[in-house]
């Protein structure tokens, strides 16, 4: 049976149950909208091209309810047919017929698709991608004066799937610009995390100051693939030696860097499973050795280890310098799902040895939403900044937006501070860039009791400063609400020494139980504690003042946030209370 659909140039040809075929004739127009149902199963589409396969897909094709459309890229195909060879669904015990799913009478051509932005939680001053899925953050470098973040991007569904590496980039860390996709999936598998340096010196010979970035091949197994850029980043073309690394251990994401002590490339390469990094060095960024293992029984063990990173950081008010070995896992972060851990030690060009005892953890950051956290390569003035995903894989999926899913945390820079404790701990700090995001400021004085309203016309876009002054034994909430009775409740506990994060009522909470929570940070012990925090449509970050910690978490508040209460137990206030609203 043919369906002439829209008699637009498409037919739909059905093969049997689960099988379909596509027509679609040679056509200008740039895109075939294709239309996504998110509970649908994934069909699984090989896009044929002279009869073989050019590209393979899975999209979730709409069979009662059509969630949104997203474009099928025809500009490659510009002047030839192509066919959709579509298996709806691969197993035999989901039979189904399917020449009634809504999906064949909805796929048409067209000549634009809209990016412009329908959601109200869509940060106003975070990194989004314009449409689809993102999670981890990619092969960041910095090259001439732009700061290139590329991304794990699906670009045919709100959801995890079909991995492509998404491309933005900024000159001041704030302001995106959207491009076309950097690298897709091929025979190899999809493309999964990876990161980038800049070859100054020609090392790998595909010229002076390519981009060159090693990333993970993942189909059945997981091996470790080059592409390299001559047009600064805009463009790769895959090496054709690839894969470079291979193993039969599921090892990904990984990280590489010049080494100015040994003049050797590092790469530090997550083996998943077994909650190790291994190390790697290479003259040519082509040909790797392994030169050692670290992980075993180190810090938090419960998840597998992902996108790892190592940096050598300077250790505040000293001459000192440490290496700092960052490993995100999932699950088993402190507060459920996924978060970023790291250790401190040292790094010969071989293997790392950490500074503190096995069950030692240290967190990167005390909320539920930083994830994948990695640093830029190349950075000016020897900055070692990074950004996060800004989710958890407990509920990413399901968050309450449709045209995109995910958004990076604010860039934020390294450094170390030895403790009271003798122990090496991370000092961060949102990336100076952020200050440009200042626009009016509001003194709001101090507070002891009761409310005050944010400034209007902001649309709940804010960064607060303020300062708790305690007494011991003292508590300070400091609470963030709305119209709507929605809150999110900040407090300091001056006995516990900590700062919690409650966002059980912070609005919209209900599309998974792990996500109503409290998160906890350590502070230091002193009654004054300064507090910056970063308050965008659907988060909030929390920076103590001294760098100490930092705390990432969503919210889905039914309105933004415009009033801020205080109430203590003791002898506590919040004083300088500063508000800006956001420049965007
Ligand atoms: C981390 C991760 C990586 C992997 C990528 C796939 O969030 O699981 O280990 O490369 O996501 O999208």
């Amino acid at each position: 049976m043919t369906l002439n659909i829209h008699a637009q140039n498409i037919d739909v040809r059905f093969l049997g149950n689960n099988y379909a075929a596509v027509k679609v004739g040679a056509t200008n127009l740039p895109y075939l909208m294709l239309p996504i149902e998110e509970s649908a199963p994934e069909a699984k589409i090989n896009v044929l091209l002279n009869g073989k396969i050019d590209r393979q897909i899975n999209v979730r094709l709409a069979q009662n309810k059509v969630d949104y459309l997203v474009p099928f890229q025809l500009k490659a195909y510009k002047g030839h047919p192509i066919v959709l060879d579509v298996e709806t669904y691969n197993d035999r015990s989901g039979m189904r017929d399917i020449k009634n799913d809504l999906c064949w009478r909805t796929l048409k051509l067209s000549d634009k698709f809209s990016t412009e932005n329908t959601e109200k939680y869509r940060p106003a001053y975070h990194h989004t991608p314009l449409y689809g899925w993102m999670n981890d953050p990619n092969g960041m470098f910095y090259h001439n004066g732009r700061w290139h973040l590329y991304y794990q991007w699906n670009p045919y569904a709100s959801l995890w799937a079909n991995m492509t590496w998404g491309h933005s980039s900024s000159t001041d860390l704030i302001h995106w610009t959207h491009h076309d996709d950097a690298i897709q999936g091929d025979g190899l598998g999809a493309i999964f995390s990876g990161s980038a340096v800049v070859d100054k010196n020609n090392t790998a010979g595909f010229g002076k100051d390519a981009a060159i970035a090693i990333y993970t091949s993942a189909s059945a197994t997981q091996k470790q693939s080059l592409a390299y850029s001559t047009d600064e980043g805009m463009t790769f073309t895959k090496f054709d030696g690839n894969p470079i690394i291979s193993d039969e251990k599921e090892c990904r994401d990984p990280n590489f860097f010049w080494n100015e002590q040994t003049h050797k490339w590092n790469l530090v390469l997550a083996n998943s499973l077994g909650h190790q990094d291994w190390f790697f060095e290479s003259t040519d960024l082509k040909t790797w050795t392994k030169t050692g293992e670290f992980g075993e029984g180190y810090g938090a063990q419960e998840g597998v280890w992902e996108c790892p990173d190592l940096m050598e950081l300077p250790v505040i008010g000293t001459k000192e310098k440490k290496w700092v070995l960052i490993v995100n896992i999932n699950p088993g972060g402190k507060f459920g799902g996924s978060a970023t851990q790291y250790f401190t030690g040292d790094f010969d060009g071989k293997v790392f040895r950490c500074d503190t005892p096995k069950p030692v953890t240290k967190w990167m950051d005390f909320g539920k939403d930083h994830y994948a956290t990695v640093s830029w390569s190349n950075a000016p003035e020897g900055r070692h900044t990074v950004i996060a995903w800004m989710s958890n894989w407990q509920y990413a999926n399901i968050v309450p937006t449709k045209q995109y899913r995910s958004a990076n945390s604010l860039p934020r820079d390294l450094k170390l501070y030895k403790a009271e404790d003798g122990n090496y701990y991370l000092h961060t700090e949102p990336s100076p860039e952020v200050l440009s995001l200042r626009g009016a400021k509001t003194s709001l004085g101090s507070m002891k009791r009761g409310e005050k309203r944010l400034p209007a016309h902001a649309e709940g876009l804010y960064e607060i400063n303020l300062t708790a002054k305690g007494s011991h034994n003292s508590k300070l909430d400091i609470t963030l609400k709305n119209d709507h009775g929605d809150q999110v409740v900040l407090t300091y506990d001056f006995s516990l020494h900590t700062f919690a994060m409650d966002r059980t009522k912070s609005g919209i909470v209900d599309f998974s139980s792990d996500f109503p929570c409290t998160t906890v940070a350590p502070t230091s012990h002193s009654l004054t504690q300064n507090l910056r925090l970063f308050i965008d449509r659907s988060s909030i970050e929390a920076f103590d003042g001294e760098g100490r910690w930092v705390m990432t978490n969503l919210v889905f508040p039914n309105a933004p946030y415009n009033i801020i209460s205080v109430n203590k137990r003791g002898d506590a206030s919040v004083q300088k209370l500063t508000v800006y609203n956001i420049k965007k």
